[in-house]
């Protein structure tokens, strides 16, 4: 069981959805609709456009504000990317890498990850990795290795020292998006296992502490079958959550079940 599992993690990624101006208000709203002080550490993960001015929205909250993407390189001509520095700038608290459609449209392989995560962490922003194999690799009994390869060759050369601002999601690409299925639980409990173990085989005892979250076509319907899951950290968010409403009630269910299912 992870070390982490009195803190609960839950966010959303926005993809390529929102103007500035509605992330703004999509931020009002969350403050209205979740609860204050809850045992839940929240961040939302817009496009680049909306986090100018993000922070100071979201700081209050706690809530932490993260980048899509980013380059490893501090500067330079790459153009149309994004530095770790410019988000730094803005106030950014993490930024997500390794996302299954970036992997997929924008063709990031697992050697440029590798320079992301370590430019990232070098930069002091937090780390959300995604993991996560293809239907072809699970048909093939290939799930849990390919997740193994990804997380070696992603976390190659990061110092136990930056661990504490690493966090993984765990998204099987089948799972993810309109045309995902949603994983079971039976499917779900020995990738998280492998993951762990890989990050205590990585890291020592620090790998005990780095949050593992899930996601792929979570909803208001079947979170609180994952949120059970004593194993997982977190959850992360697409669709559903892309609303106030729809944040919030799958918070709250989360947390219900959260509650009832971990040891007293
Ligand atoms: P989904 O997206 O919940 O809409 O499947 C999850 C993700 O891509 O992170």
């Amino acid at each position: 069981m992870s070390q982490t599992a009195s803190r609960f993690f839950f966010g959303t990624n926005l993809k390529m959805h929102q103007t500035a101006a509605e992330t703004r208000q999509f931020l009002a709203e969350l403050k209205t609709a979740v609860p204050e002080g809850l045992p839940v550490q929240l961040f939302v993960i817009p496009p680049f456009t909306s986090l100018p001015g993000l922070r100071d929205l979201a700081g209050p909250a706690g809530m932490w504000v993260g980048a899509q993407n980013m380059h490893w390189a501090p500067a330079g001509a790459f153009t149309g990317e994004i530095s770790a520095p410019m988000l730094t700038s803005l106030g950014v608290d993490l930024v997500m890498l390794g996302h299954a459609e970036r992997r997929r449209w924008a063709h990031e392989t697992d050697q440029e990850l590798q320079k992301k995560v370590n430019a990232a962490l070098g930069a002091g922003l937090r780390v959300l990795l995604c993991v996560g194999e293809a239907a072809f690799e699970k048909e093939c009994g290939a799930g849990c290795a390919t997740v193994e390869r990804q997380l070696h060759v992603n976390l190659h050369d990061v110092p136990p020292s930056n661990c504490d601002r690493l966090l993984i999601a765990y998204e099987p690409v089948w799972s993810i998006g309109e045309a995902g299925t949603p994983a079971i639980v039976g499917e779900v409990a020995p990738v998280i296992g492998r993951i762990r173990a890989t990050l205590c085989r990585l890291f020592g005892a620090v790998g005990q502490r780095i949050p593992v979250l899930y996601g792929g076509s979570v909803n208001l319907e079947n979170c609180r079958v994952y949120a059970a899951m004593t194993a997982l950290d977190g959850l992360f968010v697409g669709r559903a959550a892309w609303t106030a409403t729809g944040f919030a009630g799958v918070l709250a269910e989360a947390l219900h079940s959260r509650k009832e299912g971990l040891p007293q």
